[in-house]
């Protein structure tokens, strides 16, 4: 695995003694690799969305790989069993013996069959001596479940921990963990602009966000009120409106994690919006929303 190579190359000497600029080289070269595979997916259309823990556990899980020129990487057919990232080479991509593509360092292949669980969709050949690095199908699985399940759980567990959440039943809450995405803001980020377009809405995971809007008088910023950990923003967007109404600029020295959705996922998945509606309206009754925010949602 990548992330024992440093410590596998350092044991591996004659002497099992391994000099400091030695020991460097090794981890640079170790460093070099971890980016060419980040950069690799990145740049593959079917993985450049996992998010970057998926990617770093992925990285940490690939193991280096010779195929001699000529050998068949691939067999277009066959069940696969590795992803594989191309270090130094070129191959051939070939279907039903026609030339798709060829392929150089910095490329992934072989990711379909794992990803869609379906059988080789075309024959990989090394035009050269390769060097890859691969990562088994069970490995690569295990990664993707584990951390969808813990973040669906973590998610889940947030959701119900939320006031304003609290009355929604289990499967609105699973159905929302499940289109959840996360984003993190540095202090001073504007998270949302008075006036801009968006469709996106937030609930703040972690540290406190300002709520300004600008006087049409004097054009001045007046901060309205902060929101924290639970607090949401940005929920007229959900309703249908896109234009929005105040500022929102996190807050928080350590900056400031919010869980969004957006609402073409939020209307696919969770086809009424009657739910959230509901809780939002009785959620103020009991809440008593302080009078300038009740203010600036009758007035906007
Ligand atoms: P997989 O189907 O697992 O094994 C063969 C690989 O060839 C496949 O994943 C892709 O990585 C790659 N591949 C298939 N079709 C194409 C294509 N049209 N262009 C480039 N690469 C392809």
């Amino acid at each position: 695995r990548l992330n024992s190579v440093t410590n596998s190359q350092a044991h591996s000497t004659s002497n099992g003694y391994l000099t400091n600029s030695r020991k460097m080289v090794v981890m640079k070269e170790a460093e070099r690799s971890k980016e060419m595979i980040k950069s690799a997916i990145l740049d593959n259309d079917f993985m450049k969305n996992l998010d970057l823990g998926q990617i770093r556990e992925i990285v940490d899980c690939m193991h280096p790989l010779e195929n001699p020129k000529d050998s068949t990487i691939i067999k277009e057919g066959d069940v696969g069993s590795l992803v594989y990232v191309m270090e130094e080479g070129k191959v051939e991509v070939t279907k039903d013996g026609q030339l798709l593509t060829h392929m150089g360092p910095g490329k992934v292949f072989g990711e379909l069959a794992i990803l869609y669980n379906c059988t080789r969709t075309a024959t990989v050949k090394a035009l050269t001596n390769c060097r890859l690095w691969a990562i088994d199908r069970q490995c690569f699985q295990g990664i993707m479940m584990r951390t969808g399940l813990l973040r669906h759980t973590e998610h889940l567990n947030f959701l119900r921990s939320v006031h304003t959440f609290k009355g929604l039943p289990e499967e609105t809450l699973s159905k929302i963990a499940d289109v959840l995405e996360e984003a993190h803001y540095n202090n001073g980020d504007y998270i949302i602009r008075q006036g801009a377009r968006g469709d996106t809405f937030y609930i703040i995971a972690k540290g406190k966000v300002k709520v300004t809007k600008r006087n049409s008088k004097t054009q001045e910023e007046q901060v309205i009120r902060l929101l924290q950990k639970g607090d949401y923003f940005g929920e007229r967007a959900l309703l249908g409106e896109d234009v929005r109404t105040a500022n929102i600029i996190s807050a928080d020295a350590a900056g400031v994690d919010c869980l969004v959705i957006d609402r073409e996922s939020y209307l696919q998945l969770i086809s009424t919006l009657d739910d959230l509606k509901q809780i939002y309206e009785d959620d103020e009754d009991k809440a008593g929303v302080d009078s300038e925010y009740a203010k600036l949602k009758l007035t906007d």
